[in-house]
This record gives structure tokens, C-alpha cells and sequence, in this order.
């Protein structure tokens, strides 16, 4: 299998694939194939079928993809649940080479291994290369049962004629890798159109400390944040959230918390550098106390308190001047209780951002803790975009498409 000629595509750098792996002759041409997923930038997982690790050992798949290998449904100490585990982390699963046994099992739902089961749990594309001997090929069960699978939007690498391990020349032998490849990028390409793209977002209410427990925030959730961040990662990209907001945590995104403006900005300039995109869905704080007392604020000693406030730095503004940040594409938030597309354009400027989404704070059926928004788009080069409507995680996928096309 000469892969060295065969580049890996773009939309499967970065990607988790599952490679399950079933027990023909042509296994160990999978070994070959992770290995190069997996120096192109892939996080490659195996699993293997008992007849295929009478082929090619699992030590060997785990040395090239640094992962261990499943085997078996069985909690072992890799995953606590082997049957689910894989279908639930791959963005991509992989089935090479598909026998006709494995391939009639699936067809029927079965999943009494690791490698039926995973294809049962799996929640991402399927793409199978079968390779078999040429009159199993031919037969109409094989064919009927690639249908089936076929018919529930599976994609079928078809195998090459040529001369088989039985001696005969004919159908049946695996696709090579650049088919392989291809019908797996094609597979994710609508799917994961952020994959190799690092995106950076920020969410929630920044704190900032009066005392040891007291703070000054605003009623800003998170919640946008949170669905840009899931949109993001859902669609391939590699996500950093950077909160002062906590809610559930979602598959594919790194978190990074913190509480004051200062700390969001430390974390940022640590995560910005060669970003694509950053999205400041954060509602940072414009003040905050000048001085943080070490020891509770006593009301006995304070029958009056004036607390003095100093002005907060803008965080996206500072970052848009700075060069870690150079050629990262800066999506803004803006909070308006009127004129909302004025406010916006000034905001768009003043900060230097590429764009800006708005919303208005005043209306109470969107925004602030609601699972709705509605909004307006304005871009850098004078386009503007309105946002209907619906909910954050929808939204959140409506600002997505609308940037990517623009990202360098
Ligand atoms: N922002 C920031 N740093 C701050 C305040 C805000 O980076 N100290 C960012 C927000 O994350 C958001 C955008 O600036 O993306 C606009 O925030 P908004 O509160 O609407 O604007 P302000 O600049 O704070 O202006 P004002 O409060 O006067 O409307």
C-alpha cells in the first residue's frame, strides 16, 4: 500500500476516526493507514474483531496510533464501556477490510463484538471497504446486505479486481488508500467544514472580587458561549472555551475557567496564537473594585460602604492590536438596550473586530439566561446579516456559517 504518495486530506487532520478493523487477509494494510492518519493529525482509535487480531497483533495498531486497541466488549481498564465507547468519541468511523461476515452483521443489527457494537453505537459517518474473496463478492447476500447498509447512509469504498489471496483474479481486493481517504473525507467534508480550524470562544460573567465573598458580575449566563463552543466542535473544529460560566461540558471542548477580566485575558493570550477564529460571546466587566479586601467586609465596621471602582481594559480590543492575535478572525458580542445597529457599528470599529453580533438586552423573551436570541450581524466590510429568532445552539450555527467563508 504505498501511502507515502497518497497525502491525507485536509478535513480528516484533527478528526477522532475509529478504525475498526475486521478479519481478512487485508488488515494489515490498516496498519499502514492509521499510521498515517495519525501523523497527519488525526486521533486514530482502533478496534478489532477476534479474527482480525489472529491476523495483525492489536500491539501493533496501538504503537502506531498510541492508543490501546478494543477488543472486546468486556470492561477492561481502557474503556468502562467497550461496546458504546467509540461510537460515542469518533467524529469518523472507518470499516476495513469489511468482511462478508461482518458486513452481514451489521446488516442485521447485530452486535456481538466490538466492532458490530461500535458500528450499533456509532453517532458519526460510516464508511466501509469491504475486501473478500471475488464469488463472495459476487453474491447476492454480500450485495444485499451493502445495500442495506448503504440505504442507511453508509458510504461503500468498493473493492479493486486484481489478483486475490485465494490465487484468483477478480473483484474483491481493498480500495487503496487515496480511495479510502477520499471516500472518507468526503463523507465529513459538509459535516465537518471547521475540522483543522482552532476556534477560541469566551462565555459567561466575568467576577470581580470585592472580598473573599463578595463579587461584582452581571446577569450575563453563558449560554451563547457554550452553544458556540458546542456548534464549533460538533462541526470538526478544535474548540477552547474560556468561561466564567459553567455548564455542561460538551465532547471536543477544552475548558479553560476563570472568574476576573484579568484572568480571561491571561488565558487568552496563552490560547490565541494561531487561532482561526475567536469568539467573545463574554460578558466581561467594565469596572471593577479598586482594591479586593483580604478579609470579609464586617457591617458592624461599615455602617456606610463606598467601594471605589476602576475601569476594566477592553479584553477584544487589546487582543485585536496585539500580535499573538495576528490573523485571527475576532467575532464580537454587543449587549444594546437601543439603537442597537449605531451602538454595534461603533463597537465594530472602535474595537477593531472583523465582526459583531448584537442583541437587544432590553427585550425579555431573548438574551440574558433565555435559550433564545435574536440579533444582527455586522461585518468589517459593510455587510450586515439578521440573526432570527431562535435558539443560542441554531444561532450559534448561523454565526458559524456566516464567518466561515471568511476565515483565512
Ligand atoms: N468586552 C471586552 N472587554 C471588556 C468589555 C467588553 O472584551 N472589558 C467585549 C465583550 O466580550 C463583547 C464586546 O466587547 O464581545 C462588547 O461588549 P459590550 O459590553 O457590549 O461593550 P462595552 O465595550 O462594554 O461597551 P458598553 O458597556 O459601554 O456598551
Amino acid at each position: 500500500m504505498p501511502l507515502d504518495s497518497t497525502p491525507v486530506p485536509q478535513e480528516l487532520r484533527g478528526l477522532r476516526i475509529a478504525l475498526l478493523v475486521a478479519g481478512g487477509i487485508a488488515a494489515y494494510k490498516l496498519a499502514d493507514l492509521a499510521s498515517a492518519l495519525t501523523q497527519a493529525g488525526s486521533e486514530v482509535r482502533v478496534a478489532m474483531t477476534s479474527s482480525a487480531a489472529r491476523f495483525v497483533g492489536p500491539p501493533t495498531f496501538q504503537g502506531v496510533t498510541g492508543h490501546p486497541v478494543l477488543t472486546s466488549v468486556w470492561p477492561g481498564s481502557d474503556a468502562p464501556e467497550p461496546h458504546v465507547f467509540l461510537g460515542d468519541w469518533a467524529q469518523l468511523i472507518l470499516l476495513a477490510p469489511a468482511t462478508a461476515n461482518v458486513i452481514a452483521r451489521a446488516a442485521r443489527g447485530q452486535s456481538d463484538d466490538v466492532v458490530t457494537a461500535t458500528l450499533l453505537a456509532a453517532r458519526s459517518p460510516v464508511v466501509i471497504a469491504p475486501a473478500m474473496n471475488d464469488a463472495m463478492w459476487a453474491k447476492p447476500a454480500v450485495q444485499e446486505n451493502l445495500a442495506v447498509l448503504r440505504q442507511r447512509g453508509m458510504t461503500v469504498v468498493e473493492p479493486e479486481s486484481g489478483r486475490l489471496a485465494s490465487g484468483h483474479t477478480g473483484a474483491g481486493r481493498l480500495a487503496g488508500p487515496a480511495a479510502i481517504l477520499a471516500a472518507m473525507a468526503a463523507a465529513v467534508r459538509s459535516r465537518y467544514d471547521l475540522a483543522g480550524r482552532h476556534v477560541i470562544v469566551t462565555a459567561g460573567a466575568t467576577r470581580e472580587p470585592i472580598d473573599p465573598v463578595r463579587f461584582i458580575s452581571n446577569y450575563s449566563s453563558g449560554k451563547m458561549g457554550f452553544a458556540i463552543a458546542a456548534a464549533a466542535a460538533d462541526r470538526g473544529a478544535r474548540v477552547t472555551l474560556v468561561s466564567a460560566a459553567a455548564h455542561e461540558e460538551h465532547r471536543g471542548v477544552e475548558m479553560h475557567h476563570v472568574e476576573t477580566a484579568q484572568q480571561m485575558l491571561d488565558q487568552l493570550r496563552q490560547d490565541v496564537r494561531g487561532a482561526d477564529l475567536l469568539v467573545m460571546a463574554a460578558a466581561v466587566a467594565d469596572f471593577r473594585p479598586a482594591k479586593t479586601a483580604t478579609g470579609k467586609i464586617r457591617r458592624e465596621e461599615n455602617p456606610k460602604l463606598n467601594l471605589e471602582l476602576e475601569p476594566v481594559g477592553d479584553l477584544v480590543a487589546a487582543l485585536a492590536e496585539d500580535p499573538v492575535a495576528s490573523g485571527v478572525f475576532i467575532v464580537g458580542f454587543a449587549a444594546e438596550s437601543s439603537e442597537v445597529d449605531a451602538h454595534a457599528q461603533e463597537k465594530l470599529k472602535r474595537k477593531r473586530l472583523q465582526a459583531i453580533v448584537a442583541n437587544d438586552i432590553s427585550r425579555k423573551d431573548i438574551g440574558f439566561g433565555s435559550e433564545y436570541n435574536e440579533g444582527v450581524m455586522l461585518f468589517a466590510d459593510g455587510t450586515r446579516q439578521v440573526l432570527e429568532r431562535t435558539t443560542k445552539r441554531v444561532m450559534a450555527d448561523r454565526i458559524l456559517d456566516l464567518v466561515l467563508p471568511k476565515l483565512r
